[in-house]
């Protein structure tokens, strides 16, 4: 097969966690533009409805709204319902809901680090285990993509964040498990592990914009648009031999 058809998915169905906005949103219309039928799921008030009714005007009857909390498996069973409805069947799955709180280790409410985890590590557990479910049952396989972070390999400074870190790296090693889990359903799991990425979790944080780009070998923050190629191929049957890698896109921050 010619090596741009490989990157297509026309016929493909994906659920893509976190998609109301930021890195989520640009891989749901990265997928759209491929081909892909999509699942837009996050929660209810993060946007979801305005980049739904976005996205209905530029790929109409391709996306649909899923309002959804990653945390709770009546809800991502739900999901996962909702999409069969809709379109029978899930192909890719991209576990990327995620969310960061600032506040340094020696004091932090352990309530605070249990609500990170929950999202960022239960929350990938849940939406990977359940559409890995569906695809073992589908019998063609399948793609699971987890948003990790940098974070996974190193301790960001000055910011305090380490039970992100924390919760970054389990995630990243609850992929390569899975991928070991589910080779033989030829069920690929993958991460991604994004450096700093100009979001709507990340632009308020102006102060700290200064204090990052000496750090970043390329002097700037990245878009999420720069992370929609990266995105596709993992989705897409031209990385059909890779799993069980976690692939870092940072501007060559963990390099130094
Ligand atoms: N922006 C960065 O610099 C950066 C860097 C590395 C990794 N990441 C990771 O990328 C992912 C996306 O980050 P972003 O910057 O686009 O964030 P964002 O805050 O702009 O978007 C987060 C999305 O996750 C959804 N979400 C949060 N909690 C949820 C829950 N319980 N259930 C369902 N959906 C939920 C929100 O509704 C939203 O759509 C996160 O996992 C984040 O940790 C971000």
């Amino acid at each position: 097969m010619n090596i741009l058809d490989q990157f297509k998915l026309n016929g493909k169905v994906a659920i893509v966690t976190g998609a109301g906005q930021g890195i989520g949103k640009r891989v749901a219309l990265g997928y759209l533009q491929a081909g892909a039928k999509v699942v837009l799921a996050a929660l209810a008030d993060d946007n979801l409805t305005t980049t739904a009714a976005e996205f209905e005007q530029l790929f109409p009857g391709c996306s649909v709204a899923a309002p959804c909390n990653v945390t709770s498996q009546t809800s991502v069973d739900a999901l996962v319902a909702a999409t069969l409805e809709k379109w029978g069947r899930i192909d890719i799955a991209v576990c990327n809901a995620g969310v960061v709180s600032f506040n340094g280790l020696e004091a932090m409410p352990l309530d605070e680090f249990e609500r990170i985890i929950k999202v960022n590590v239960s929350g990938v557990f849940l939406t990977a285990q359940a559409c890995a479910q569906q695809m073992i049952k589908q019998g063609r396989g399948g793609s699971v993509i987890v948003t990790a972070s940098m974070s996974a390999t190193v301790i960001n400074t000055p910011q305090k964040i380490g039970h992100y870190c924390a919760s970054k790296a389990a995630a990243k090693q609850l992929a390569k498990a899975m991928a070991v889990e589910f080779a033989q359903h030829n069920i690929r799991v993958n991460s991604i592990s994004p450096g700093y990425i100009m979001t709507e979790l990340v632009e308020p944080l102006t102060d700290m914009h200064a204090l990052w780009k000496p750090q970043i070998p390329m002097r700037r923050l990245g878009t999420p648009e720069e992370l929609m190629g990266l995105y596709l191929y993992l989705a897409c049957d031209a990385s059909r031999y890779m799993t069980g890698s976690d692939l870092i896109i940072d501007g060559g921050f963990t390099s130094v």
